[in-house]
């Protein structure tokens, strides 16, 4: 991937980070098993949330050091009243990122058309199952339909390429590798598998239960010809050409194959905390810059451009998921934001 301008957020190990994962709500119209229990009650009170202000500030600051792309993400980010507004304040900055959205798309129909003349340019969607009753069983809702009718809508309003996850998970949706990418082939889907990773709420992961890249290329190779793409750059999934192109499948491999080595990313979570890493156990406040009434506007920016630049700075190398030692961090995914 080519940029336009270099960035100053460098850690101690080299990487330049220009990628910023915004998730705007922890709210969820699913309960996906792998992210959080039937159950959940544990949101961020609405108080905490940032307001879209607050949210503008910081991306101000960030595209003017480097951040040359923010994907919005949840919980589910449409569930945000303003989002659309969020969208076109985003497209309209200074230094306008590339701009895209990772959705479970219950309301991308309803959204879609509205979301690209805001600026949106791409979506990313989470699917795990084609099958009604799995779905049910997967999310705790009977939504598959709206799911599929977003997606479309997704392709009409010209969101393109529509990107589509999957999370494998053994016993439950693991026969589906092969009619996902049947599926994605035909309808012009562009499939990534995701590996399970340690972030559930309900603390359900385990090593040895889960479906690795391996499994899902030695399942995929049973029906279609793979080859792998060269050029990943700093993208987290491996791509492979399918039966000679130009089709392509993607495999997430966070777990057993980590590219942590190539990590452009940065997180901010709905109640304003900048995260350097998914996996990370601490966090930077920025929130309280932002609501500090001492500060006056300039003495503001300043601090949270010293913020953000020390987060990077204390980045780890990795994420430590295979080391005995590996905690999962306190909040749950629905909270960090994918
Ligand atoms: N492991 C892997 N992927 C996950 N996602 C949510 N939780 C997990 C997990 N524990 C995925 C969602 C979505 C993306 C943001 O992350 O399916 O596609
Ligand atoms: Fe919602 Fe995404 Fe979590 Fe599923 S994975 S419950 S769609 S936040």
């Amino acid at each position: 991937m080519s940029h336009d301008n270099p960035t100053s957020l460098v850690d101690g190990f080299g990487r330049g980070h220009r990628d910023m994962r915004v998730s705007l709500t922890d709210r969820c119209s699913l309960r996906c098993t792998y992210c959080m229990p039937a159950d959940f009650a544990d949101w961020i009170p609405s108080a905490e949330l940032l307001t879209t202000d607050e949210l503008m500030t910081i991306l101000e600051i960030a595209t003017e050091d480097g951040i040359d792309e923010v994907r919005l993400t949840g919980g589910e980010p449409l569930l945000r009243p303003d989002v659309v507004d969020v969208v076109e304040r985003i497209a309209a900055l200074p230094k306008a990122p590339k701009l895209s959205i990772t959705t479970n798309a219950l309301r991308l129909a309803a959204q879609a058309a509205h979301l690209r003349d805001a600026g949106l340019e791409r979506v990313n969607v989470s699917l795990d199952t084609l099958d009604r009753e799995r779905f049910k069983k997967l999310t705790h809702r009977d939504r598959l339909d709206d799911v599929l009718a977003g997606l479309a809508a997704a392709q009409a309003a010209g969101l393109a390429p529509v990107k589509v996850n999957t999370v494998l998970m053994p016993g439950i949706n693991d026969d589906e590798a092969i009619p996902m990418l049947r599926r994605a082939l035909d309808e012009g889907w562009q499939l990534r598998f995701i590996e399970q990773m340690p972030l559930d709420a309900g603390g359900l992961w385990a090593r040895d239960r889960m479906i690795t890249a391996e499994d899902i290329l030695a399942m995929l190779s049973e029906e279609f010809d793979l080859q792998p793409l060269e050029q990943r750059g700093t993208a987290p999934a491996e791509e492979f050409r399918v039966n000679g192109g130009p089709a392509t499948v993607g495999i997430i491999a966070s777990v057993t194959r980590p590219f942590c080595g190539t990590c452009d990313r940065l997180r901010i979570t709905a109640d304003g905390q900048l995260r350097n890493c998914l996996f990370a156990r601490d966090e930077t406040d920025l929130r309280a810059v932002l609501r500090d009434d001492h500060l006056d506007e300039a003495a503001r920016r300043a601090e949270i451009r010293r913020r953000l630049h020390a987060s990077v700075a204390a980045k780890l190398p990795g994420h430590g998921i295979n080391d005995p030692t590996f905690i999962q961090p306190p909040r749950p995914m629905s909270a960090i934001g994918g």
